[in-house]
């Protein structure tokens, strides 16, 4: 029963571990937090503090209610105050051995009924579980980053674990007022396995100079509606334990999409390991892009959906002409409209748009492209009101190239069997504050639009794992238009 849980230890007070106090803490349940040494326990406290004073700031909590909450979590350096808990999460950091260790320690000194939990992002919950002596006892509880704020827990059954604890630790997680979903025991559960080859793609295009660092950022926070850019991401959820996610994700698949990018080894190499270090990927400001280019509004609009888009230039005070007397060629193009330029008589002159949701205009520069009217297209686009994301002539430019894949990603994860689509799409809301799951987006976007993209991105990198996913093809060769119309 999950009323048993009365007292819950943990162990690691940072980022996670200090925001999954807090969890427990506030669901009104007594905490003993467990650090290291003095330093990492005042650490500790200073998050709690931190994160509770800044929710009476907001006026979400009185100050009686956080000197409950406080006074409910009691700080030791010392492992055997666990004796007594009903259960104990750890939340040290990523490396097998140290969990490995831990689970020893905790092992010997907890009450035999105690359950000893994992937040692990992905090492195997059955590997840490077989060191103890009571493996039907061992579960994985993941939390997600800022513990306090996001609504998902994911809960890890081994092939071992006792019947029945998966459902009692789910009932707690709904008693946090969380929402579990319970899966098995595979490298990077749902969401890591979904949001981290993302990242690591993202770090791909940008290493790739397919667009800018703060380009990416906008072009998925804006152009794709999720909380964060892919960038701001690593930086919150830290650059090493990314890179050990996704080491992990590789062991396991062998998939180049889990090879971590060189551009995230480099900078975890360096230190820059995102908040907790003073900056990752948004240590420095990117260079400022250089001026707009001043346009005389000579513009020639191409592509579906020109006429509706020459209009809106027009109405901005640009002169649309033929093509022979423009400044500036505009492409309106989902694909890449480098095949436009032999035709035309200044191929330096042609520039792709994209436009993504009604805020985003991927500016598309083909290797033939003048750099002065790719920013001239740019000013032209924030002229009326769009964001312009500057990038290469690639398939599907920035926000499909990013996008599709994932979604992919999604479909074989679903086919595979280890997740239903509700739990998979409850999962990236949740965890990730997205607006809509994968399948969710999937049928907005359309499956037949998707399954172009994919193989369009396929055609043009020949890696295997933007070939689409073989339901997607068959759904779409089937006519099937949604996946709400499946069983
Ligand atoms: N601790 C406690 N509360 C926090 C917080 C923190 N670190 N950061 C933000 N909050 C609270 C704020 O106080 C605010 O609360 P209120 O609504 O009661 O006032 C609320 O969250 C919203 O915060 P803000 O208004 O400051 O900021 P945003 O609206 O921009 O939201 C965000 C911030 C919640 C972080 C949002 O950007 C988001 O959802 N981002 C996605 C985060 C994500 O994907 N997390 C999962 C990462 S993967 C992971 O953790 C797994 C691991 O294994 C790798």
């Amino acid at each position: 029963m999950a009323g048993s849980f009365e007292t819950v230890g943990v162990v690691g007070l940072g980022t996670m571990g200090a925001g999954i106090a807090e969890c427990f803490a506030r669901a009104g349940i007594a905490v003993i937090g467990v650090e290291a040494g003095p330093e990492a326990l005042t650490r500790g406290r200073g998050h709690l503090e931190d994160s509770t004073g800044r929710a009476v700031v907001k006026g979400r909590l009185s100050e009686a209610e956080r000197s409950e909450i406080l006074g409910r979590v009691t700080l030791t350096t010392s492992l055997e105050d666990l004796a007594d808990a009903d259960l104990v999460i750890e939340a040290v950091p990523e490396v097998m051995v140290f969990k490995r260790a831990l689970f020893t320690d905790l092992d010997r000194i907890c009450k035999p009924s105690a359950v000893l939990a994992t937040n692990t992002s992905s090492l195997s919950v059955t590997e840490i579980a077989a060191t103890t002596g009571r493996p039907g006892r061992v579960i994985g509880m993941h939390f997600f980053n800022p513990a306090p704020v996001m609504r998902l827990v994911e809960v890890i059954h081994t092939l071992i674990t006792d019947d029945g604890l998966a459902g009692e630790v789910a009932d707690l997680a709904r008693r946090l007022g969380k929402t579990p979903v319970t899966v098995g025991d595979r490298a990077g559960f749902v969401v890591n396995r979904l949001l981290l080859p993302y990242l690591n793609h993202a770090a791909v295009l940008l290493e790739n100079g397919v667009a800018t660092r703060d380009g990416i950022d906008t072009a998925m926070r804006l152009g794709a509606g999720l909380p964060m850019g892919p960038f701001a991401l690593l930086d919150l959820i830290g650059l090493d334990t990314s890179y050990e996610v996704l080491s992990v994700l590789f062991r396991e698949s062998h998939d180049r999409r889990h090879a971590a990018a060189p551009i995230l080894r480099e900078r975890v190499a360096a230190g820059l390991l995102g908040r907790k270090s003073g900056g990752g990927f948004h240590r420095a400001a990117e260079p400022e892009p250089a001026a707009d280019e001043p346009s005389t509004g000579l513009v020639a609009v191409l592509g579906e959906g020109g006429d509706a888009f020459a209009a809106r230039l027009s109405a901005a005070g640009f002169k649309t002409v033929p093509v022979q007397d423009a400044e500036t060629v505009v492409a309106l193009s989902s694909v890449p409209v480098v095949e436009l330029a032999p035709g035309l008589p200044h191929p330096e002159r042609l520039v792709g748009l994209h436009l993504v949701g009604d805020q985003v205009a991927e500016v598309a520069s083909t290797a033939l492209t003048g750099p002065e009217v790719a920013r001239a297209v740019e000013g032209m686009v924030r002229l009326i009101g769009l964001v312009p994301v500057p990038c290469r002539d690639r398939a599907e430019f920035v926000v499909d190239a990013l996008l599709y894949p994932y979604l992919n990603d999604a479909v074989r994860m679903y086919d595979s069997g280890y997740a239903t689509r509700d739990d998979i799409d409850n999962a990236m809301r949740l965890g990730c504050g997205y607006q809509a799951g994968p399948f969710e987006t999937l049928d907005e976007l359309g499956l037949e639009t998707v399954r172009d993209g994919l193989r369009a991105l396929y055609a043009e990198y020949r890696e295997p794992f933007l070939a689409p996913a073989p339901l997607l093809e068959q759904l779409v060769a089937a006519g099937v238009r949604s996946f709400r119309d499946l069983p």
